[in-house]
């Protein structure tokens, strides 16, 4: 019997199609060039160094990846770099703008983490709620992290401390009675 193997011809590797992207992140311009496949996640950790915004999944499932793209939350591992073109983007580093939001310190205090790694998405699910919600229910503070899994610690002191960032925001400053002793620490 005769094997006739056909000739293949392949391409030199060329370069991926890319374009500038320029975007608003973190409140400062910025501009990065990208291949046109590239998830908004893998840009912002590979091309951009912010590594903070995680990955767990790649699916939308577990939440490790949530930012706020023109003031809405998003799983930035579902979306295209290409398509947020123009847009205002926070990361977990632009969170707070620099200082510990409230709800940051009431997870810290309230020891609702333990490796770390859901908390960007977390604080942004809840920053959502809070925003829109002040004042939420031990339910709507769970139904607001559906999309957001956490592997270590439970939601029991999630919930707490949404509640009590929930009285810090509320609290017209100053509010002595939520301000943190350093001398603790
Ligand atoms: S990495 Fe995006 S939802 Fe899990
Ligand atoms: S604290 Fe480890 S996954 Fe949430």
């Amino acid at each position: 019997m005769t094997v006739v193997i056909q000739e293949q011809s392949i391409e030199a590797d060329s370069p991926a199609p890319g374009r500038m992207l320029t975007v608003t992140l973190n409140g400062k311009r910025q501009r990065v060039h990208i291949e046109d496949r590239q998830l908004l996640v893998d840009v912002l950790r590979g091309n951009l160094g912010l590594t903070g915004t995680h990955v767990g999944c790649y699916n939308g499932d577990c939440g490790a990846c949530t930012l706020r793209i023109d003031g809405r939350v998003a799983k930035s591992c579902l979306i295209l770099a290409a398509s947020v073109d123009g847009s205002d983007i926070v990361t977990i580093e632009g969170f707070g703008n620099g200082q510990l939001d409230p709800l940051q310190q009431a997870l810290w205090e309230s020891d609702a983490f333990q490796c770390g790694f859901c908390v960007p998405g977390h604080l942004f699910a809840l920053d959502d709620l809070l925003n829109n919600n002040p004042e939420p229910t031990d339910k709507e503070i769970r139904d607001a992290l559906i999309g957001n899994l956490c592997r270590c610690t439970g939601y029991m002191n999630l919930v707490a401390a949404t509640h009590e960032a929930a009285a810090r925001r509320r609290c017209s400053a100053p509010c002595d009675k939520y301000e943190r002793d350093d001398s603790e620490v």
